[in-house]
């Protein structure tokens, strides 16, 4: 078989934010396959770069004060930089804002047309006559045309998921100045992707994608394909389209086209001809990893104009779901937008590269970092079960047999790693790491249970069971060897780390099957040790949460509310920790309360009816989500309902007995 060569991307962030969880959770996702591929002695590299052009990039520069050229270099060195302490190994971390790129792009789209696929259509578009500018829908907001309900985007209502145009909208404003829109008609540039349909049907259904995600492309598909508008009016931060004066390409056609640049630019360095991966007919693999939100663009644009300029197609789209933390959204008002910055400042890469991968399959389903979840996994997993077998087999071999393995002999753990080493190729190679993560867990049972049957601790009592201590214990750190090397793709710096203590050079897959026979080892160190859930917790913890501005809503003469705002009401049991009297306020406490996971100190009304210490231990229903409150006294981050009388009567309102901190109250 010929050996395989492999290209690799993860999807392109953008380059006017910072690099959070999400972005980690795909980009380890992706570093775990490569490193396992190379592991393996495979030919596979791995392109990522910023997506640098659109109008978002251009109005952050001029929130900034800066250039967007500026920008984005900043921005791409904060990433690489922070990517590379989660030891995520990009072979190039390039930008879409590139020579290579801009002169790709040129000849993907004198392809496209010299194929008479781009044709020109005027439209009707909103713009904001203010900031002179034609407006992309996330910058439109008014009112959707279908349920009524206020503050809708402009391509899709959240509440009723209806879907429309943006000129639908009932009393539309623009996001960036406020203004009514005005209609605008424009020239813009079609690609012809219904041409396309009989070739996409094809393609998604040819095992580049997994089954869920090419049967909802087949939805799509069967509904019929629009042609898709490539271009974007001035002033835009993109690529001016040759021949056509301050119009640009959209930022969607160049971005793809991105990965091939910043492929073609590690090549210069390394002497490989990149059209070799990219021409019709390649041998070579290429594979995209990518979140499901932007699969549209990766399995029906993308496809599409590569066939049509003559480009070779991806050989798989790796699809993941969404990332939620401890079951929510990430939100930066709950303090669930975690960056990696922050979790730098706390914890241990490694940890979150085995927690993601204890999480992640094949699957499109959404994944949860739970942090109760996260600190017993790590702690059960890595410290009690992995670096426990170092640990109490390395005890013996320093001390007994002057650091110095027995030879290994045949033994009944050792017989069954090939098998399972088959299957755990098979799963990292399918993403299934979940599985893969079990079936190495599973190998370290086995192991701590081999250790506790044989009890070396008492067979060393006896002169005449030195030997089998020796090799007892000999047999734990071959097998220990052995669950690093399948772990060396999700925890690489734990895995160095026990390289050296096993005094090795790196290790490779094939030393599976290489007996550490005889080796002599180093001292043992602590690899790891258990974390701390609360130094877990404090990374949803923010102290200083942006304290948002007054919602226009409350501006409004009219006091009600429709049910869409009503639903934005973040209800929650909380238990009262403690109260206290708040001097110089005579009607105020100052009270802490617990949403289990969270707690929350708030500044409520409600002294003339409680004694702070009656309230130790009650239950109570807390408005989780209210705009925290500057006060004299403190920031109240929250309210706690109460039901109150003209005549001064006040009682709290309690949630059902049973109920538990932090449960939604709906
Ligand atoms: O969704 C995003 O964040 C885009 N910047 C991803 C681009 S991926 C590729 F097509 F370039
Ligand atoms: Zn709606």
């Amino acid at each position: 078989m010929a050996s395989r060569k492999l290209l690799v991307t993860s999807a392109l962030p953008n380059a006017n934010g910072s690099i959070h969880l999400g972005h980690l959770m795909e980009h380890i996702q992706t570093d775990i396959w490569v490193r396992f591929q190379k592991l393996r002695g495979i030919q596979c590299i791995y392109v990522c770069a910023d997506d640098a052009h659109g109008t978002a990039t251009m109005l952050r520069a001029e929130e900034l004060e800066t250039t967007p050229e500026e920008l984005i270099k900043k921005i791409r060195e904060e990433h690489s930089s922070d990517f590379s302490k989660f030891y995520i190994n990009h072979d190039n971390y390039y930008s879409t804002h590139s020579d290579e790129n801009r002169d790709l792009v040129s000849l993907f789209y004198k392809r496209l047309s010299d194929k008479g696929q781009i044709g020109n259509k005027t439209v009707e578009q909103l713009y904001d006559p203010k900031a002179e500018l034609f407006l992309a829908d996330r910058y439109i907001v008014g009112t959707c045309p279908k349920c009524g309900a206020e503050d809708q985007y402009g391509d899709n209502c959240e509440v009723c998921g209806a879907t429309y145009d943006a000129t639908d909208l009932i009393e539309p404003r623009s996001k960036i100045s406020g203004e009514v829109p005005t209609l605008r008609k424009s020239e813009h540039l079609f690609f012809k992707l219904s041409n396309f349909t009989a070739f996409l049907k094809e393609w998604t259904a040819s095992g580049t994608l997994n089954t869920a995600v090419s049967n909802k492309l087949n939805e799509w598909l069967r509904q019929g394909l629009k042609d898709w508008d490539i271009s974007r009016d001035g002033p835009y931060f993109g690529f001016e389209i040759p021949g056509h004066a301050d119009k640009f390409f959209y930022v969607w056609l160049d971005a793809p086209i991105g990965y091939i640049a910043a492929f073609e630019n590690h090549c210069s360095e390394k002497d490989i001809d990149y059209s070799d991966f990219w021409r019709l007919g390649s041998d070579s693999e290429v594979h995209h990893f990518i979140g499901k939100d932007i699969v549209n663009f990766h399995a029906l644009f993308w496809p599409a104009i590569l066939k049509c300029a003559d480009f070779r197609t991806p050989s798989k789209i790796h699809v993941h779901g969404f990332l939620t933390v401890n079951g929510e959204k990430m939100s930066k008002s709950r303090g669930t937008y975690i960056t990696a910055k922050e979790y730098l400042a706390l914890l241990d890469p490694d940890l979150l590269r085995y927690y993601f991968a204890s999480k992640l399959s094949d699957s499109v389903e959404d994944i949860d970092i739970n942090l109760d979840d996260f600190t017993s996994k790590v702690n059960s997993d890595l410290v009690g079960k992995l670096v426990n077998i170092a640990s109490r087999c390395s005890k013996f071999i320093a001390k007994e047999f002057d650091s110095r393995l027995s030879m290994i002999p045949e033994n009944e753990l050792h017989s069954s790693v090939p098998q399972t080493a088959e299957r755990i190729e098979t799963l990292y190679e399918s993403t299934n790491y979940a599985s893969a993560a079990r079936e190495i867990m599973g190998l370290a049972d086995k192991t701590n249970r081999f250790i506790d049957e044989k009890k070396p601790w008492i067979l060393i009592k006896d002169a005449k069971k030195r030997s089998e201590v020796h090799e007892v214990c000999s047999i734990g750190l071959d097998m220990f060897k052995i669950m690093i090397v399948f772990l060396k793709p999700i925890i690489p710096a734990l895995v160095g780390k026990a390289e050296q203590f096993l005094v090795t050079e790196p290790l490779s897959w094939q030393d599976i099957s290489r007996p550490l026979h005889k080796k002599e080892i180093g001292t043992f160190e602590p690899l790891l040790t258990r974390v701390d859930s609360k130094t877990v917790k404090k990374l949803i913890q923010k102290p200083s949460l942006p304290l948002e501005k007054k919602s226009s809503e409350g501006d409004k003469d009219n006091h009600d509310i429709s049910i869409d705002h009503f639903q934005k009401v973040d209800l929650r049991v909380a238990q009262i920790l403690s109260a206290e009297e708040v001097e110089g306020a005579d009607k105020l406490l100052k009270i802490h309360l617990t949403m289990g996971q969270e707690s929350r100190t708030v500044f409520s009304g409600i002294r003339s009816a409680y004694k702070p210490k009656e309230l130790e231990g009650k239950l109570v229903v807390l408005v989780a989500n209210l705009a925290h409150r500057k006060m004299k006294f403190g920031i109240s981050e929250g309210m706690i309902l109460a039901a109150s009388h003209e005549n001064g009567e006040i009682y709290l309102i309690e949630p059902p007995k049973l109920s538990k901190p932090g449960m939604r109250i709906s």
